[in-house]
């Protein structure tokens, strides 16, 4: 959607005075390798998206605080000088979360109109949520002039969506959309937040984003019991060798010290993070190298490990990456996110794009009665102030 149109729209919630408008926008995210290894202080591999989340926000000089949405109809006005508290399950609490986290900062907070526009598919795991967070912190930061650097905002973000929303999240999503760029991956150390852009243009290549349609809510999700999991897999391997997260164990180690771990489930799912961290560095080599056809058959073990090891794909993301994998010129195809239903990405030669679409769409809803969705993944910049 146009500013222009957003701007009118602004105006018919809020009135038409002339009042002063900022915008901002905060991208969504794409994970191209390294999945489930953030909270496990590893390494991931993702770039931010062109489509994302815009803010229009104005201060008022009372302390009313007004939220709307063009995407969801809930709407509601709370006050800024009481503490923040949830509501419910709605979507306000996202930025809700964002304001108490502003609040115990010490930042006194006025009255505010606010309007959000995603253009980024709810549910289909390409981070709307750290996108509607990053947009607001950047958003706040500026007009209550908090001079809060963007890892700051980072860190706050991820706070808000673990305590307050309730969805214990790792570090990778809110990272990416505050510090991604455009036509560039970013190479994340999670456990040191040590980071590099790398220079994503395949010659002759895209990256297809399909939506499978299935909705998951993470919250509801396994994804907090995936990560009690590894936590146990650190208790046992402890009693072998002393470690404070996964990621400090490389394979060949593992092989050597896995019998600590007396669960075979709980094995699995430590074998995944630690064979996943691996594929990290080998996937950035490859690009390095412009070896593109390592790094497509990395993806594709990168999801064979999330659905064997990891189990969470489901069989809709499967089909999607079997039916991804039989065209030829497609050189990997893996889920992207959390698991459990949203995205799958793959690597697709640019004269197969159409064909891609054809098949993989027609052999999904065949086997599943849904229909998917295609995009092509243009990487574009971090959050940031449009005017
Ligand atoms: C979600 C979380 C991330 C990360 C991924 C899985 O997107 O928000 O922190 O754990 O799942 O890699």
């Amino acid at each position: 959607m146009q500013i222009e149109k957003l701007k009118k729209e602004f105006a018919k919630r809020y009135g038409n005075s002339n009042k002063d408008i900022s915008i901002f926008f905060a991208p969504g995210r794409v994970n191209l390798i390294g999945e489930h290894t953030d909270y496990n202080g590893g390494y991931v591999f993702p770039c931010s998206l062109s489509f994302g989340t815009y803010l229009l926000i104005s201060t008022t000089n009372d302390n009313h605080i007004k939220f709307s949405s063009l995407n969801f109809d809930f709407t509601t006005s709370i006050s800024s000088d009481k503490e923040i508290e949830k509501i419910n399950n709605k979507w306000v609490n996202y930025p809700l979360g964002i304001m108490l986290e502003f609040q115990k900062r010490g930042i006194l907070l006025s009255g505010m109109e606010l309007l959000y526009y995603g253009d980024i598919p709810n549910g289909a795991g390409l981070s709307s949520s750290a996108s509607i967070e990053l947009v607001t912190s950047i958003a706040l930061n500026e007009l209550f002039a908090c001079d809060l650097d963007i890892i700051e905002m980072i860190k706050l973000s991820q706070k808000a969506e673990n305590n307050f929303v309730g969805m214990n999240c790792g570090i990778m999503d809110q990272f990416v959309v505050g510090m991604g760029k455009k036509d560039h991956a970013l190479f994340l150390n999670c456990n040191t937040l040590e980071y590099k852009l790398i220079p994503f243009k395949l010659q002759g290549y895209n990256l297809i984003i399909t939506n499978s349609n299935k909705q998951r809510k993470l919250t509801d999700s396994k994804y907090n019991e995936r990560r009690a999991e590894c936590e146990k897999a650190v208790e046992y391997l402890n009693k072998v060798q002393a470690v404070n997260n996964l990621s400090e164990i490389d394979i060949l180690k593992f092989s050597k010290i896995q019998n600590a771990i007396p669960d075979e489930i709980i094995r699995k799912r430590a074998k995944h993070v630690i064979s996943e961290n691996q594929r990290v560095i080998d996937a950035v080599k490859a690009l390095k190298q412009k070896n593109i056809i390592t790094f497509g058959k990395l993806m594709n073990l990168s999801h064979d490990s999330l659905r064997d090891d990891y189990e969470v794909t489901g069989c809709e993301l499967d089909i999607l990456v079997e039916e991804a994998r039989k065209i030829e010129g497609v050189l990997g195809s893996r889920m992207t996110g959390a698991g459990f239903g949203g995205c799958t990405v793959s690597l697709v030669k640019e004269e197969v794009n159409e064909i891609f679409r054809k098949k993989v769409g027609e052999g999904y809803n065949k086997k599943t009665g849904l229909k998917a969705e295609f995009y092509s993944a243009k990487i574009g910049d971090g959050a940031r102030k449009i005017f």
